[in-house]
This record gives structure tokens, sequence and C-alpha cells, in this order.
């Protein structure tokens, strides 16, 4: 029998929105789309290279060595001339890039021009320091200006960026900044957040002292004015190094296949994989995406509310919106601060007509109530988007009517760090939506539902997401790991990228993305992967295993549950439960706290000792098991079971 829910997200499910005629008529994708990008896909690309401005112009397009691929690779370009000096030059320079909004209600507006001044300084500020093309810079920041004036400044001299989020701990910044041996690391004094100071800079001296050898300097730009300690000859104030340096600053000639940036991501193992982007492909992708998805027209005042530290910042914060010369807003803070209305006060401020965020978000809203939403004007609100994660129906619904007032499309987006920019998701003048739907490949993408064999499955089944054909802003690789690469992505099946993702497709073609088929969890739109967490809770000196799991959360989309056994026996305590949960955060960062914490004599194991992760994900939420002949010892399960449960009920 189905539950009243159940029934409920049914007819939910159901109901279609095909585009409202108003927005049908005007969007930047007109239906003929798709057939045009499917006649010569590789053309059609080409023709949104084109837009970009070369250097010197490509005359190759796609170099397919399967699974490497290479696109306009004999061009040369810049991505910060792209994202800042044509706009300037064809007269846009008053024109404004970014309405910023700090935390404790700071504002002010930045146009093309000053952005442009701010990285032509920087740049050169950072090209005396002795960076140079072909090196790498960290970025660990907060959502200041700064952040995106640093990534355009790494790009106009060559050197490439590593955005590590500002959640992260020391730990995670040592590990990355030493994975692509970083020269530079540029950071601020602190952030905003909920009214405290984050410790960037200690967080960076912290990582610093457990060894950086690379490093050569430390860029502390000023934002919350807190005491740091500033070490003489390798820490510099960001303020004090731009100050005498001119606006203009020389752009290196990059080829289309250099390094833009690495973006760290977390998989299945303890070790996260440095994503590669390069410039030409990279820069294409999130160009057509922006414009296309989010039906971008230059009256608009765009709002992607994600943070710069994620591949949803890059694309289109940062480098999609600025190359198509869009204005966009940057707020610093969270949404609950100083009150629950604080998004739709932004809004209703800059009269925000493109609004992206994730499902985590919207059903924080909804719990908070749309008392908080109808206290603004959001009639300057026409199109919604969604990403991280699958968005549940009644959350697509609720983003639809109470944010949306029932007139805006929603696009459901789905993509990767990997993949670079959007993927599968609907065309706002184009596609039917479906609530819980990302819908149909972009143009020019080829995703395909596959069994275990690989095969196609038939419309209405499900398997594994998998893309058929390469794509400019493909990832170009794993920094210093190309086995690991072709491991992850291009093993399981032959001539297939494997994106990590159940999906079911409906009748109708309509992709439905199910969640991670992998150790990999999604918490609040941030991937975090089990053997991480468990790393971290095995490095406390009383912890003698542990093993980690998802479990579904109303707000979250999952939570992390850990399963921890003592060393000695110990039957553990609360004091102890909480210890560990903030040795997590400290090792990996606030947002990998467990939420849930049992402690259990013994792990669930296989007779050949495999801690079996379904079972424990089955205890976690609460489902009949499965079979359990298989287990070692099958006392421990009942045991686990009945303490999960009082977790549980102890946590809410
Ligand atoms: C998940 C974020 C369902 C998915 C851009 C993917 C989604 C992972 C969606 C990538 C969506 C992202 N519907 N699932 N619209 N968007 N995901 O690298 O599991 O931080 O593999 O990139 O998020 O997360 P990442």
């Amino acid at each position: 029998m189905q539950t009243k829910d159940a029934i409920d997200t049914l007819l939910v499910e159901s109901r279609r929105f095909p585009p409202p005629p108003e927005v049908a008529k005007n969007a930047n994708a007109q239906p003929g789309v798709y057939e045009e990008a499917q006649s010569d896909p590789v053309g059609w690309w080409a023709s949104w290279a084109r837009k970009l401005e070369w250097m010197k112009p490509f005359t190759q397009t796609l170099e397919w060595n399967e699974p490497f691929a290479k696109w306009f690779a004999d061009g040369e370009l810049n991505a910060s001339v792209n994202a800042l000096d044509r706009h300037v030059r064809a007269g846009k320079g008053t024109r404004v890039a970014y309405y910023y909004e700090g935390e404790p209600g700071d504002r002010w507006s930045i146009t093309y021009q000053q952005l442009l001044d701010d990285v032509s300084r920087f740049a050169n500020a950072l090209r005396k320091l002795g960076v140079k093309k072909g090196d790498r810079v960290a970025i660990y920041m907060g959502m200041i200006p700064e952040l995106p004036v640093a990534m355009l400044a790494c790009a106009r001299i060559g050197a490439a960026h590593s955005v590590i989020f500002g959640g992260f701990s020391p730990d995670s910044i040592l590990d990355r900044v030493n994975d692509s041996q970083c020269v530079a690391l540029v950071t601020a004094d602190g952030a905003w957040r909920r009214g405290n100071k984050v410790p960037l800079k200690a967080n960076c001296d912290s990582a610093i002292s457990k060894g950086m050898p690379s490093l050569k300097h430390v860029i502390v730009a000023k934002r919350t004015d807190q005491h740091v300690h500033m070490e003489p000859g390798r820490d510099h104030w960001w303020h004090e190094l731009v100050a005498a340096e001119p606006t203009t600053c020389e752009p290196e000639r990059m080829n289309a296949e250099d390094l833009l940036y690495l973006l760290y991501t977390s998989g299945t193992t303890a070790r996260p994989k440095g994503i590669k982007h390069t410039t030409g492909g990279y820069l294409t992708g999130v160009t057509a995406t922006h414009k296309l998805v989010f039906d971008y027209k230059d009256d608009d005042v765009y709002w992607c509310a994600a943070d710069i530290g994620w591949v949803t910042g890059h694309s289109y914060i940062v480098y999609g919106p600025l190359c198509n010369g869009a204005t966009s807003v940057i707020y610093e803070g969270t949404p609950d601060y100083p009150d629950k209305d604080r998004l739709w006060s932004i809004v209703e401020r800059y009269k925000v007509s493109i609004l992206y965020t994730a499902p985590t978000a919207i059903r924080a809203f909804m719990k908070w109530g749309p008392e908080y939403v109808r206290k603004h004007d959001l009639r300057s609100l026409r199109i919604l988007g969604s990403v991280g994660e699958p968005i549940n129906p009644e959350a697509w619904i609720w983003y639809y009517e109470h944010i949306g007032g029932s007139r805006c499309p929603v696009v459901d987006t789905w993509w990767q760090t990997e993949t670079g920019a959007i993927m599968i998701t609907p065309l706002p003048g184009v596609t039917t939506l479906k609530p819980g739907s990302a819908t149909k490949p972009f143009p020019a993408i080829f995703a395909d539902v596959v069994n275990d064999a690989g095969e196609s499955v038939a419309l209405g089944g499900g398997g594994y997401c998998v893309i058929k054909q390469p794509w400019p802003s493909m990832l170009r690789g794993i920094w210093g790991d190309d086995d690991r690469y072709v491991q992850t992505y291009w093993s399981k099946f032959q001539h297939l990228y494997l994106a990590g993702d159940g999906v079911k497709r409906d009748e109708e073609g309509d992709f439905w993305f199910m969640g991670r088929i992998d150790d990999v969890m999604n918490v609040s739109g941030h991937r975090i992967s089990t053997t991480e967490v468990e790393s971290a809770l095995v490095d406390h000196p009383s912890v003698a295993e542990a093993a980690v799991c998802g479990k579904l959360d109303e707000i979250t989309g999952q939570a992390i549950v850990a399963f921890v056994s003592l060393k000695g026996g110990d039957p553990g305590t609360n004091d102890l439960a909480e210890e560990l949960r903030d040795h997590v955060a400290t090792k990996l960062g606030r947002f990998t706290r467990p939420k849930y914490l049992t402690f259990t004599p013994e792990l669930p194991k296989t007779r050949s000792g495999k801690i079996m992760r379904r079972l424990l994900r089955d205890i976690a939420e609460g489902r009949m098991l499965g079979d359990t002949t298989t287990l070692a010892d099958s006392g421990v399960v009942e045991e686990l079971r009945s303490r999960a449960i009082t977790e549980a009920a102890k946590e809410d």
C-alpha cells in the first residue's frame, strides 16, 4: 500500500509545466537548437568557441585520443581578457560586473573597468613576486571580491588557480597545496559567517607549519580586521602589494589546452582528486550553457548563490557570467543572517531576475515558511535554477510557487566538477518541465543510461548515467594521476564516461537523477567521501575502526552517519561522541561533521573481513535488513540497530 506521502509525490511528479509563451518567444535557445547541434556537434561547439576572443584563432576542433580530449588545440587566448578586457573595449566598462553584498551589510558595486583594473594590479603584484606561467596558486578565501580578482589575475599571467573552499580545515589546505606544489597561497585575515569571524589566515598558518615545501608567498586580503600573524618575507598584505601597481597588465598568451585551474573533489578514496580544467574548451562550455540554460540577456541581473569555492561558483559566478558580460550578485554570508529573509531582501534590492541555488537551501526555506519570502517583492525574478543534488518534487513546486510566483521556469541542472559545465538540463523556452527531473541533455551533449553490461537501457528503465562523446569543458584528467583518471571514469565501461550517478529515464526520455552509486555522500550539495570521514575518525587516538555512510535527511539531502568502535572495547560516552564529531570537523572542515555517531563494539563484517556498508546503510535508514547470512557475527547487527535507533532519537 502506498503512503500518503508517496501518493503526494506521485501527484506532484506527474505535473507538467510547458514553457510560458512570453519566455518561449524571446528565449536565447529555440526548439531547433537540438537538431542544429545534433547534426554537427563539434561544429556547433566551435561556433560557440568563436564567440570568444582569440589571440590566435584555432583551426583544429576536437582531437580525441580516448579518454584524453583536446579542443581548439592550436588556438591561443586568455581567460581574463575574455572575462574583462573585451567588454571594456566594447564600451561596457561602466557596466556593473558584480553587486557585492557583505554579510555585515556593507555593499558596493564593481564595474567591468574596475574589475579589470583590480585584476591587472594584482596580476602585476603576483608577477613581481615571481609567480609565472605554468605555476599553481592556491586561493583560500571567503566570498569577497578579492576571490574572483585573484582567480582572474592568475588566469591573466598563466598561473593555474586552485581554490580551496573557505570551510575546509588546515589539513585539507595542506594536502591540496602540496599535491599540486602551489608556489603562493592567497587568503584573507578572516571571513564573516553568521556574525563570527572564521580564522582563515590562522588556518593557513597551521597548515603551513606542517610543511609546504613549494610555498614561497602568502598574500592576505583584509576583511575582518582581526589580528593575524605575518611572517616577514613570506606573508604580504594584499593592499600593500597592489598599492603602487599600474592598472594595466599584459595578459599571457595561453594555449587553449593550457591549464586554467585545478579544483579538488572527493572520490571514493581518502585522497581528493585535483580535477584539471583547461582554457578554450572550458570557457566555451560555460559561456554557452550560461547563455542558453539561464536564458541570460543584457538587462538581466543574475545571481548564483553558491560559493566560489565549489565548481558552481567557478563556472557560474566567475567565468560563465563574466564571459557573457553579465551583471551578477555576490553575497558573502549565509541565508539566515541576520534573519531568514536575507536572500529575498537581496533579490528585491538588486531586482535579481535569474536565481540559481541548491535544493538543500530550498528545503531550508520551506521549513522556515513562506512568510519570510512574502516580506519582499520578488517580481523581478524570471528564471530559477537548481543544482548540486536531486531536487525532490515537493521542493521544486515550493520553489516554483513561492519564489517564482508560479511564473518562472525552474531549470534543474545536472553536472559535476568533472564536467565543468551544465550537462543535463531544461532550456527555459523549449522544455516542458517536470518537477524532480533534470529533463534532457544539453545540445551537443550525448548522455545515456546503461546497465551493468554498459548497454543502453530502454526508455522507462534505470541504470548508470554515462556520457558517450567528449565535450569541450570536460576534465582533462586528475593532477599528477592519469591512471586514476582512467580508472575512475573510463574503466567500468568501454568508451563511456562514468559519471557516478544512478539515473532513471522515463518514457519520454527525461532523466531523473537518483544519487551517487559510489561511496560519495552528498550533504547540502557538498561531495564528501565516506573514506575521508572514516580516515579522519580513525586518526583519533581512541578509535579502533570506523565506518561511515549517508542517511536521507529532510534538509541536507543526506546526513553523515558514523559507526565507531573504540580501542580496548571502550563503550564510549556522549562527550567522546561530541569530541569525535569535532575531530572530523577539525580534520576535514566543518561541513563534514557527522550528524549521527554510534559506538559499537564491532562493525558488521563479512567472513572475509569486509565491512558491510550496505547493511550499515540499511541500519542508518531504519530499513528492514537484507541478507545477513554472510555476516561473521549476526549478533552485531541487532545490537547496532537498537543503538542506531536510540542515537537517532536523541539527535531529533
Ligand atoms: C550531484 C556540482 C541530481 C550528482 C555541480 C553529481 C545532482 C554531483 C545535480 C556533482 C542535479 C549535481 N540533480 N544530482 N541537478 N547536480 N548533482 O562535483 O551526484 O560538487 O555527481 O558538482 O552532485 O557534485 P559537484
